[in-house]
């Protein structure tokens, strides 16, 4: 297995990866967002290769925080079929490596249930969990509201 940030000679397979990650993502959506992370140097992505077959990506962005810049993974998949093989975390380690050498030393991350493999595999990388959220939505309506 080959871990390799991505190129524009990539954008076929990366935008591939993303739309397994999020099914409802457009194609072109999803290139336009590629080739803009591709000149954005707070923002990187690696995909990893088996037997040159793109088997899983991971997307990382830095942010500026009130007293330090911090990472953030954006993104995270592998292939069904190859998952729990080690593929997950060695991207997360190529990630880390990229925001280390930028001096980043916090990384975040989200999830939701959606995602029912991520909790244990962010613990397995070595992630904490520091806060949950809930998100409430209101329907107004127009006779009760006024
Ligand atoms: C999360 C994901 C990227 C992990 O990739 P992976 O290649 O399977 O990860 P790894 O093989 O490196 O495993 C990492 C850890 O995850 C856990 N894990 C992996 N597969 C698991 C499974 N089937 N059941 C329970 N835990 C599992 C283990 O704790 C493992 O650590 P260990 O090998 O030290 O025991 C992958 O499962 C995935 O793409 N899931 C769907 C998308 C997703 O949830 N993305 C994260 C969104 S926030």
């Amino acid at each position: 297995m080959d871990i390799r940030a991505v190129e524009t000679t990539d954008l076929d397979a990366w935008v591939t990866l993303r739309q397994a990650l999020w099914t409802d993502l457009e194609r072109d959506t999803g290139l336009d967002e590629c080739r803009a992370i591709l000149v954005n140097t707070n923002e990187v992505a690696f995909i990893a290769w088996q037997d040159d077959r793109p088997v899983g990506l991971i997307e990382g962005q830095i942010y500026r925080g009130d007293d330090e810049l911090y990472g953030h993974v954006e993104g995270w998949y592998v292939a069904d079929e190859v998952r729990g093989r080690g593929v997950g975390k060695a991207l997360m380690s190529a990630l880390s490596s990229w925001f280390l050498h930028r001096h980043i030393r916090t990384v975040f991350s989200d999830t939701n249930p959606s995602y029912p493999l991520s909790p244990a595999a962010h613990e397995a990388a070595g992630f904490e969990e520091v806060d949950r959220i809930i998100i409430y939505r209101q329907r107004l309506n127009a006779d009760r509201n006024r």
